[in-house]
Parts: structure tokens; C-alpha cells; sequence
């Protein structure tokens, strides 16, 4: 079995160099790889600046971040950087021409003993498996934003994955800290998204169809779905391009995956990205760019959740019923991905599950398929 030593990082980006940061505070040794010496340089700042906090905090000695940094060796020679590696993470932006350039270029070096991984959020690992030579020993890790902070990990096998790799891998993420979750399957948004961004969709249907206003909708989300804040607050947060994007490439590849809303597109098109960009759901042009939206418990009141409800349980239980995860590992990658304190399934006890599935029922019979409840929870309605 190999022993993992030696990590490649692809992509000093968001999500590059922050893996670079964690894998390199548990002893491992890093090369981190990107296109031009001044976007490593960038990279290794930021680095430097988080260990830094760490140790402001008094959560690392200073000793222990000249350690993790120096452990840390930006390049940006692919031979160089894939000498002697033992595990490449693949974190280059989320596009599949540039990822197939990328994995052609990577064979020419790629040692025979070294293990792929790709951290891309929607694309299919099995289609970037096929891109190498190896396509047993590739593996999907899907770190969340920022790794330093986020625990989740999904690591996702796809239908070449062989065994030796998925245990490596997912000793690897216990071994740096992380809480990694298996995605047995590889299906379109693998868990987590595959709640999260039909949701966000259908939380912008809920602003028409039952003429509620945003602060209504997300108060209810936080404080009867108990989720840590509203699905527009969280969409703002994670950014509408982001979303955007992940949901073309979810739609591309399954079209019942998502009931896309015509609102997400129009605020993509008018570049209102969410926080980032000073407006997207909600306005952050005030004073407190990065404040919270004020939400309250009586505004909660005044909304009923229940087609929110429905959608996350029946997206919930399509994941147990194809067989994608078990109860236990969907529970944790929604509350470690999304905050969610509740498991989906509780939340549709509490609001009923025959009302569940009647409000799934009458959707499906007015707006289409992507609404028929799931087999599962038909079954779970009926005790
Ligand atoms: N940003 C997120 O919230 C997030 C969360 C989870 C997963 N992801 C996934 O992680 C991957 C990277 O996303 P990101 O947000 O870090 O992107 P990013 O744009 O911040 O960084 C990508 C980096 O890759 C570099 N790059 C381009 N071509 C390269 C090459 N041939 N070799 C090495 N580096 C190259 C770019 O110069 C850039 O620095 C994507 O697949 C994305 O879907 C992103």
C-alpha cells in the first residue's frame, strides 16, 4: 500500500493554497504548483498571513509555523513538481478543457506511483479518471471553502476508484485533521450540493409563489429548519457565480437535478455576485460590507417552510435510496457543509412526513418531475 510522504498541490488558488496550509500543519511535505512564480508568491503570502493569525491566537507556537511554511515549496515546473510524488490534488479552476490540458500535460511526468486527486465541485470524477492512465488509482476530494476552516471532506470513488486508493485517501483526510464523508457514488453534486443548490433555486420560486419576502423565507430557514443562517444569506456568502456555474454544470449532466430559476441566471448576468461583489440576494453596499442580514424569530412566524423541507428530505432520501451514502455520513457532511443541526429526515418528522410528501405531490403535479417524491420517503410517510 503506498505511503503517502510527498503531496502535489495543482492550483495555488482559493482552495490550492489553503490545502497546501493543512496538509502541511499534519508533517506532510508539499509542492505547490501553479503557472507563474508571482501567483505562488501570492499564494505563499497568504499562507503567511493565516499561519500568522494562528499564532496571534495562540493556537500555534511560532516554531510550528515556520514549520508548516517550510514545508511548503511553491513551483512551477510540472516535472519538478511531480518528482517523487506520492499524491497529486488536482485544484485548478473548475473548467473541464482546461482540467483535460491539465491531466494531459501531467501524464508526461506522473510517476507510476503516485495517486490522483481532484477537488472539482460538479464535474465527474470518473470522466476526469479517464483522463489519465491510471483511472484506479484517481479519486475525487472535495474540500469545502476555506480548508483551513471547513472539517468536510467527500471523498468520492468513481466507478474505477479500486479499494487500495479510497482507504489512502480517506486515511489521508483523518490523518490532516478533516472529517471526511464517502460518497459511494459518483452522481451529479455528490451530497452536499446536491442539497444545496436545487435549494437555493427553489428558495427564489418561494419568493413568487408564495409572495414572501426574502428576510420571511430566511428567517424561516434559520429558525425552523434550524440552519445556521438563510439559504439567500448562504448563497450571497458562497457567491451566485459560484452557484451559477455549479448549477449549468449539474444541469448539463442531469436536467432533473435542478429546477433552475430564472432570477439566479438574471443576477449572474448583472454580475451580482453576492457579498463579494457588493450585491446579490441582499445589498452589502452599507457600512458593514460583511454583516449579517438581520433575520428574526417573528418574521419566521409568518412563513411556512414546508416546500424548503420537502426538497432538502427528497433530495435526502434520493441520495439512501441510490444507494450514494448512508444515513449517518449525510447527516455529517450537512451538518459539517451546510451548518444544518437537524438531519434532514428529523426536520420532515417535525413538519410531517405525509404533508411532505402531499406538498411534493401537488408541486410534482403542477411544475413536473424534478418535484416526485422519492420512493424512500413515500415509503417513510406510510410508518
Ligand atoms: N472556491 C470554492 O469555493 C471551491 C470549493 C470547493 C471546490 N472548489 C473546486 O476547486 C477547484 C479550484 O477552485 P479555486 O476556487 O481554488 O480556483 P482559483 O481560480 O482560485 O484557483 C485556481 C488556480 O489554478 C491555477 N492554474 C491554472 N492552470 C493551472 C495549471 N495548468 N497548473 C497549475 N495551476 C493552474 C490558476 O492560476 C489559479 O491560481 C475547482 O475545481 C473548484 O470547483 C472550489
Amino acid at each position: 500500500m503506498t505511503t503517502i510522504n510527498k503531496i502535489t498541490i495543482l492550483g495555488s488558488g482559493v482552495m490550492g493554497h489553503g490545502i497546501a496550509q493543512v496538509a502541511s500543519a499534519a508533517g506532510y511535505n508539499i509542492v505547490l504548483r501553479d503557472i507563474e512564480q508571482t501567483l505562488l508568491e501570492n499564494a505563499m503570502n497568504k499562507i503567511k498571513w493565516s499561519l500568522g493569525k494562528l499564532v496571534e491566537k495562540q493556537k500555534i507556537s511560532q516554531d510550528d509555523a515556520n514549520s508548516v511554511y517550510g514545508r511548503i515549496t511553491p513551483v512551477v515546473d510540472l516535472k519538478k513538481a511531480l518528482q517523487d510524488s506520492d499524491l497529486l490534488i488536482e485544484a485548478v479552476p473548475e473548467d473541464l478543457e482546461l482540467k483535460k490540458k491539465v491531466y494531459a500535460e501531467v501524464e508526461k511526468y506522473v510517476e507510476d506511483k503516485t495517486l490522483y486527486a481532484s477537488n472539482t465541485s460538479t464535474l465527474p470524477i470518473g470522466e476526469l479518471a479517464s483522463l489519465t492512465s491510471r483511472p484506479s488509482r484517481f479519486i475525487g476530494l472535495h474540500f469545502f471553502n476555506p480548508p483551513q476552516l471547513m472539517p468536510l471532506v467527500e471523498v468520492i470513488p468513481s466507478r474505477f476508484t479500486d479499494n487500495d486508493t479510497v482507504s489512502i485517501t480517506l486515511d489521508l483526510i483523518k490523518k490532516i485533521g478533516k472529517d471526511p464523508v464517502l460518497c459511494k457514488k459518483d452522481v451529479v453534486g455528490f451530497i452536499v450540493n446536491r442539497i444545496f443548490i436545487p435549494l437555493v433555486h427553489e428558495a427564489a420560486y418561494c419568493l413568487e409563489r408564495d409572495n414572501a419576502k426574502m428576510t420571511q423565507i430566511d428567517s424561516a430557514v434559520k429558525f425552523k429548519m434550524a440552519a445556521p443562517m438563510g439559504i439567500f444569506e448562504l448563497a450571497d456568502y458562497t457567491g451566485l457565480d459560484v452557484i451559477h456555474k455549479a448549477s449549468n454544470e449539474m444541469a448539463s449532466r442531469d436536467k432533473k437535478v435542478i429546477n433552475p430559476n430564472p432570477l439566479i441566471e438574471r443576477l449572474f448576468s448583472e454580475k451580482k455576485f453576492g457579498q463579494k461583489s457588493g450585491t446579490g440576494f441582499y445589498d452589502y453596499s452599507g457600512e458593514d460590507k460583511y454583516g449579517r442580514i438581520k433575520l428574526s424569530e417573528t418574521e419566521a412566524e409568518n412563513y411556512d417552510p414546508i416546500t424548503l423541507v420537502a426538497i432538502v428530505a427528497n433530495n435526502a432520501a434520493w441520495l439512501l435510496s441510490n444507494g450514494v451514502c448512508d444515513r449517518n455520513d449525510l447527516d455529517k457532511a450537512l451538518r459539517l457543509g451546510m451548518g444544518f443541526k437537524k438531519s434532514p429526515f428529523t426536520l420532515a418528522e417535525e413538519f410531517g412526513l405525509k404533508r411532505v410528501v402531499s406538498t411534493l405531490e401537488s408541486l410534482s403535479n403542477k411544475y413536473g418531475e424534478f418535484y416526485e417524491p422519492d420512493i424512500l420517503l413515500k415509503k417513510m410517510s406510510l410508518g
